[in-house]
């Protein structure tokens, strides 16, 4: 949530600065700020909603920017006041001599602000950011020295933040701090740049430091220096990245999410590769740390994750409880974290996280980890906070996500967990018989995904018919209710259209009362399984109540044709293979219909891509 750019150097500031926040849009887009150091003044623009606004602002003053030589920029996501001008970063003290931007969120800001108020700071904002503005100006006034300002201050501050802060009183530097919330400094020749992500750096530089919790650093031009709150001096470790271009480009797709939808068959290509050799041997993991004694004796798995990586935790639990003969608990990481569990250090908890950053997702891994359990972290982002607490970590390798609304990390997550499972059922030697048969058939799912991407031109003009609906209900059965509720969650929160999903099933225990020619009911339905039957048994019921029926499907019975008013085919499955499918067709429904109601497809509305607080 809320992304941070700063830069220090000869080129244009403001230019660097605004292109690092257009980077950084999916982490926050309710409204953006510039300082700047200009002309030995602290020049601070901002804006209310998109960063376009800021970039017209910016424009208008043009002539009040003269040369800068260094500046911090901010894109914020609220969570303490209004989305407003005021409470957009930078945060100022009260005679201005202190900016700063922040990430995260200062748990003890009302405390702070009572006494920083009686101290005679002048407050501004309803923001917990501010009182850290003017904590570090107080500061200021004893140690005459930026850093050892912030190192005075920053025990002080209860809570997550990621900060970047400039002084009236030093031209030639910026300060920076992270505890609990990325931040990364860019290395270049003669210029350094500090950024929330690695997107907002890499048309600078490639050579990264992450700087670690706690480590302090004063960022020059030619230099960066790193020491910790007791004054050790830290040694600046640089690490070349790998360069992900294509990421941040929308490759001549409309929207990142389209794009993003279009990268499945590779990423999952990819992924297989190198993990199933011969579908004769064992899937290999090497990534997993824990012992084959340990992991055969586990008592019970658990999964925790939230949104679109719990959906994936929850087909997680069908694998590994299928494959592996393991019993699997799985559970929205907001909910283990303030209940008295059952983690001890015989279980295994799995936390899926596609950022790596998600608050709820951390302190569930914290708690678990405090209690003995083997962690196993799977994500897309293996240098994000998370994967401090992994005992190992299994990298998704998706790619960067841009689009709010994850597509491509889903079912990166999903055939990761398919691996796991398998490596677990053969570690414990349970269903051997049958695990080559299911290695083979998920080789063939890459080429099964390019085919239903082949129908989207038919998906969007169903799409288009199906848009006039305000009200959708979708059912799943077994390892596909899972797909339901991420087919409904993707048509929500891109198109605001209000989407359930129900155990297909449990339609006729209450949900059932809301049906009728105005609440399609969309169901997946793939035959193999005693669910498919039942699943049209329960597609009539809907049709008796004159609801619109769709259905994502590999059946080829004619039938269908008769019950069903939208069929959308997928290539012939099992079942147990299937969710790596039949999610794909409803990515594309959301998308297509958001697309055509005119949403913002890529940013959509009160949203953030990491959602860093709890
Ligand atoms: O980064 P994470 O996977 O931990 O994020 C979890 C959820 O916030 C995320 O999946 C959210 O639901 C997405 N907007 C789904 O599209």
């Amino acid at each position: 949530m809320c992304g941070i750019v700063g830069y220090i150097g000869n080129s244009d500031v403001v230019e660097i600065l605004v292109n690092g926040l257009n980077t950084l849009k999916y982490r926050g887009y309710d409204s953006a700020g510039v300082a700047l150091f200009d002309e030995n003044k602290i020049k601070v623009y901002k804006a209310v909603g998109k960063l376009e606004n800021l970039k017209d602002k910016l424009s208008t003053v043009k002539s009040e920017i003269k040369n800068p030589f260094m500046g911090i920029g901010h894109i914020r996501w609220a969570t303490h006041g209004k989305a407003n001008e005021v409470n957009a970063h930078p945060h100022t003290s009260t005679t201005s001599d202190i900016v700063i931007v922040h990430n995260g969120i200062i748990e003890n800001f009302k405390e702070l602000r009572e006494e920083l108020i009686k101290k005679g700071c002048v407050f501004k904002s309803e923001t917990d950011t501010e009182v850290v503005a003017h904590l570090i100006s107080e500061e200021y006034k004893n140690t005459k020295n930026l850093k050892e300002a912030v190192k005075n201050a920053l025990p002080q501050l209860k809570g997550a933040y990621a900060l970047c802060i400039m002084s009236i009183n030093e031209p030639d530097n910026i300060v920076c701090v992270r505890k609990n919330a990325p931040l990364i400094i860019g290395v270049g020749e003669n210029e350094n740049i500090i950024a929330s992500d690695i997107p907002a750096i890499i048309s600078l530089t490639s050579n990264i430091i992450y700087l670690n919790d706690d480590e302090i650093a004063v960022v020059k031009k030619d230099s960066v220096s790193i020491e910790n709150l007791d004054g050790t001096i830290i040694p600046c470790k640089i690490v070349k990245m790998f360069v992900e271009t294509d990421a941040i480009s929308k490759m001549g797709y409309k929207h990142y999410m389209l794009k993003e939808i279009h990268e499945q068959p590779n990423i999952v290509r990819n992924l297989l590769n190198g993990r199933i050799i011969d579908v004769n041997s064992s899937v290999e993991l090497p990534e997993i740390k824990i012992s084959k004694d340990t992991l055969k004796n586990l008592s019970k798995v658990q999964i925790i994750a939230c949104g679109t990586s719990l959906h994936a935790g929850q087909i997680g639990k069908y694998l590994i409880e299928d494959f592996a003969g393991v019993s699997v608990e799985v559970e929205p990481a907001s909910e283990y974290i303030y209940r008295k569990n059952t983690t001890d250090e015989n279980s295994l908890v799995i936390a899926i996280s596609q950022s790596g950053e998600t608050a709820d997702t951390i302190t569930a891994v914290k708690q678990a980890k405090g209690k003995g359990a083997y962690i196993v972290v799977i994500t897309n982002r293996p240098d994000s906070n998370i994967t401090r607490y992994a005992d190992s970590v299994l990298n998704v390798n998706a790619g960067i996500e841009v689009s709010v609304a994850a597509t491509k990390s889903y079912t990166a997550q999903l055939l990761t967990l398919y691996l796991f499972a398998i490596y677990l059922a053969e570690i414990k030697g349970e269903n051997l018989d049958k695990l080559s048969d299911l290695k083979r058939e998920l080789l063939s799912i890459p080429t099964k995904m390019e085919e239903i991407l082949t129908t989207e031109g038919d998906i969007e003009k169903k799409s288009e018919q199906l848009s006039k609906y305000k009200n959708f209900v979708y059912i799943g059965r077994g390892v596909n209710l899972p797909t339901a509720m991420e087919g409904a969650l993707k048509l929500k929160e891109i198109s605001y259209i209000n989407a359930n999903a129900y155990p297909a099933g449990e339609l006729k225990h209450g949900p059932i009362a809301l049906l009728d020619e105005n609440m399609p009911v969309v169901s997946v339905l793939i035959p193999g399984h005693i669910s498919y039957d039942k699943t049209i048994s329960n597609c009539e019921e809907a049709k008796a109540r004159n609801a619109k029926l769709i259905t994502v499907t590999s059946s080829n019975d004619e039938k269908l044709s008769k019950l069903f008013d939208v069929i959308i085919k997928i290539p012939e499955v099992s079942d147990i293979l299937s969710p790596l499918l039949s999610v794909i067709p409803f990515q594309l429904l959301a998308y297509h219909i958001s697309n055509f109601l005119g949403k913002d497809v890529d940013q959509p509305r009160n949203l953030a891509k990491s959602v860093t607080v709890e």
